[in-house]
């Protein structure tokens, strides 16, 4: 082990140890009477996060390999790839990772690695193989199920077995409609990880929403600010003024409050939905329950997806670190399938509602980032709306100790 990283991990676990002291001093914040899995959260004597985990190289290499190595992130959504054949490709942790539909249905994940010389199969971030996966440099083709069925001249090898060439698989999940790969040799089942929000977002109707539109972001901050800025709304009146007229900044109730999935509900109090209308852009997505029309829901799935339910769409990040300083940070918006060409559907008003609010949070967001960089920086406290980023880094603490 490099002796950096060593030491970064032992700070890692003394920041975690006193965060867990200071968070059993619980004050209770915000609840929803309403919903189940009432939780209490806390920001009580916690701070931000210390620099070097907003700014170090040996820092990032650690989150590659103690956290994107080792979850299931969210590559797409099943939809993504409806076809026998269709694929997207995923960069995790400095793996090319090849998600694609095989003829029998079946979503399957390879890595991007011809079994002959290593090549990458496959360049472009999405598209269709017909029959096969061809390897450019020698021709050595695969079927859609990994397997190799062709290699020139490979026969003239005596003992050559090409049962002995598939392509290397990952570890492949569906959640909800969302496609999740885990690059760990034994993963925990992506069941067990998901299993305490079982029947939670049924309303949402989530495998069977179709993408309108997906905007890709380069941001330069880091990746954990991303998620600490969606994880509050304290910052809304400034920052997002269009946003705090339709959902006041300091209405959030929020019902995940520790662990890997946080947050909980905005009230709708202006309009009927998040849009630039402030009207419906669509059919509801699902069988919403009459006082969820009037309230938008916002969760964290650590460590790389934001889950933003309104009553007629939904809003999906992926968020995809690069480097201490950027990420890259892939946004979809999801409809209800029959919404897609009729009359009401006016997928623009949301998209671009949120398409003007995601930019004023990546602003933000970098200038955070540029002083965090500064020699001045010191932890700051977080307050007491700022319970579920102060919670989401006692998760992310967790990991890296
Ligand atoms: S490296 Fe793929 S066929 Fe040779
Ligand atoms: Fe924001």
């Amino acid at each position: 082990m490099h002796i950096g990283f060593g030491r970064a991990l032992v700070e890692a676990w003394r920041e975690l140890q006193r965060l867990s002291r200071l968070s059993k001093r619980r004050v209770k914040t915000t609840t929803a009477a309403d919903l189940p899995g009432n939780a209490e959260a806390s920001s009580a004597g916690a701070k931000t996060l210390p620099q070097k985990y907003l700014i170090s190289d040996e820092v990032f290499a650690a989150e590659q390999k103690r956290i994107f190595s080792k979850q299931w992130v969210c590559v797409g959504h099943h939809s993504d790839i409806a076809r026998a054949g269709d694929y997207l490709l995923a960069q995790i942790a400095g793996e090319s990772v090849l998600v694609v539909r095989d003829q029998l249905g079946q979503a399957r994940a390879f890595y991007n690695t011809c079994r002959h010389r290593g090549t990458r199969l496959c360049e472009e971030s999405k598209g269709h193989f017909r029959q096969t996966i061809q390897c450019f440099y020698h021709v050595w083709i695969y079927g859609l199920d990994g397997q190799l069925l062709g290699a020139p001249h490979m026969e003239e090898c005596e003992g050559f077995d090409k049962a002995a060439y598939p392509l290397n698989e990952a570890h492949i999940g569906i959640w909800e409609g969302f496609i999740f790969l885990n690059l760990c040799e034994k993963p925990v089942p992506l069941e067990t990880v998901f299993a305490p929000l079982a029947g939670k977002f049924n309303h949402w109707n989530l495998p069977k929403l179709r993408s309108a539109k997906r905007i890709e972001y380069d941001v330069r901050a880091n990746w954990k600010l991303i998620f600490e800025n969606y994880s509050e709304c304290y910052h809304c009146p400034l920052v997002h003024p269009a946003l705090s007229k339709i959902t006041p900044y300091d209405s959030a109730e929020n019902d995940l409050c520790e662990g890997p999935f946080l947050g909980g509900f905005m009230p709708i109090t202006s309009g009927n939905s998040l849009t630039m209308s402030g009207n419906a852009c669509a059919l509801p997505v699902g069988e919403i329950k009459a006082e969820d029309h009037k309230r938008v829901f916002y969760y964290s799935i650590f460590p790389n997806m934001l889950l933003s339910m309104h009553p007629d769409y939904v809003m999906v990040h992926q968020i995809w670190p690069q480097s201490p300083g950027r990420v890259l940070i892939h946004c979809d918006w999801f409809f209800h399938p029959e919404a897609f060409g009729r009359p009401d559907f006016h997928p623009d008003d949301a998209i671009e509602f949120w398409d003007m609010t995601n930019k004023q949070d990546w602003h933000v967001c970098e200038l955070s980032q540029q002083g965090i960089a500064s020699r001045s920086y010191q932890p700051g406290p977080f307050g007491p709306r700022e319970s579920i980023p102060a919670a989401w880094d006692r998760e992310y603490l967790r990991h890296m100790s």
